[in-house]
């Protein structure tokens, strides 16, 4: 029979039955290394025993309402992302697609409400990553993922990443510009970061302020203690207008959320946004006990273990012209060569990795990794990669 799927996805010829911790279990028996955690999504590792326990009680207990109605699991959840973020409000939705769409809304009310401006435009960045809704993916800067949607969503304006003069120029040029949108580090191109790292974010706050626009980041990879703080603008002393945030936030339960501070609060009212199963009782559970989870040590894990593997990889590598890039647990590996045939070799040696850009391998693992399975991790990717620069070479 052949599948009742959509084809949207190349799909690899492998599924799973069960995970524990960094390790995934397919159908026939065989153990995998997972370095993708889902896309950055189980930070806690599969089937934590708290979350899914949280889980299952919240299921027996209440669901879903309403946002008819009062959420106090909701309320908590907002409580304790504002105690890790230091922003003031937030809004649930499903997706990470969903929380930049609240923060594309919230960059035009912004630009209406208090700048008079009809077409309120964002800057937004080559080799960028948003997500696949109409507005979200003509934020993202990937051809391909365009294709074919066209017309395109208007009021979004491109520059390269990690280019400050080009955004002075396009504020020289517009001047219907309101907000900035921009991922601390790129995820989805293939973990890439700016030549002087976190210090780009401070940049760009500082032109955000110059100019009175809104500095909106997209950490919906880069949060939830990927890099080693909870959220990737911590590594610097400057705050953010608006946060989004989804992926590890409910380790593997689908949740988002958008977050305000100071000049971007009281852009929205009632009615100005909403979704049926935004910050339902058993979503902001799930993400509650994520939250404190992380807290108890994952985050400064991501922290030390990202050092660990970064050393590894240098040690083992760097003398075949292998860069490492990134921070945390969110780590790009740079092949000096195309190399997208390594995830299945990775596969077929018990490691499940995803090649970026042709010649990034992207690891993202588990935060709870510990030191053993760090250097498991570091051992079989040298090896295959060693072996693949070899045959290269010969070629
Ligand atoms: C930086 C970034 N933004 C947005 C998204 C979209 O999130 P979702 O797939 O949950 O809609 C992703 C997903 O990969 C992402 O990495």
């Amino acid at each position: 029979m052949t599948s009742a799927l959509m084809p949207t996805y190349a799909r690899q010829p492998v599924a799973f039955s069960h995970g524990e911790g960094v390790w995934l279990f397919d159908t026939e028996g065989r153990r995998y290394l997972d370095t993708t955690a889902g896309i950055a999504v189980c930070g806690l590792g599969h089937a934590n025993p708290v979350v899914a326990e949280a889980i299952a009680d919240q299921a027996r207990t209440l669901v879903h309402t309403s946002n008819l109605y009062q959420i106090p699991l909701q309320e908590a959840l907002a409580d304790a992302l504002r105690d890790a973020s230091g922003m003031d409000l937030c809004f649930f939705g499903n997706s990470g697609a969903e929380a930049n769409e609240a923060a594309i809304k919230l960059a035009r009310m912004y630009g209406h409400k208090r700048k008079n401006i009809d077409v309120p435009t964002i800057i937004v960045m080559e080799n960028s990553f948003h997500g696949r809704t109409l507005a979200t993916l003509t934020a993202t800067g990937n051809k391909k993922i365009q294709e074919g949607f066209e017309p395109l969503v208007q009021g979004f304006v491109r520059v390269p990443y990690d280019d400050i003069a080009a955004i002075e120029k396009v504020a020289a040029e517009n001047p219907n510009i309101v907000a900035i949108l921009v991922e601390p580090i790129q995820g989805e191109s293939g973990v890439r970061m700016a030549k002087n790292g976190f210090g780009y974010l401070e940049q760009l706050r500082a032109v955000c302020d110059k100019h009175d626009w809104l500095l909106m980041l997209d950490e919906i990879q880069t949060g939830n203690g990927r890099t080693g703080k909870y959220f990737a603008y911590q590594h610097t002393s400057i705050m953010p207008d608006v946060v989004t945030t989804a992926k590890g936030l409910g380790n593997g339960f689908p949740i988002g959320a958008c977050m305000v501070r100071g000049k971007a609060d009281d852009l929205f009212g009632p009615g100005n946004h909403g979704t049926t199963y935004g910050g339902t009782p058993l979503g902001c559970r799930a993400a509650l006990t994520t939250i404190r989870e992380l807290q108890k040590g994952p985050i400064e894990n991501a922290r030390v273990m990202g050092e660990r593997i970064k050393a590894g990889f240098l040690k083992n590598l760097g003398d075949l012209g292998v860069t490492v890039e990134g921070a945390g647990l969110m780590m790009g590996v740079v092949l000096p060569r195309p190399c997208t045939e390594l995830v299945a070799r990775a596969r077929d040696a018990g490691v499940l990795l995803i090649v970026s850009a042709e010649n990034r391998i992207r690891l993202l693992p588990p935060l709870i990794i510990n030191a053993e399975e760090a250097d498991l991790l570091v051992e079989k990717i040298s090896a295959l990669v060693r072996t693949f620069l070899a045959e290269g070479a010969a070629a």
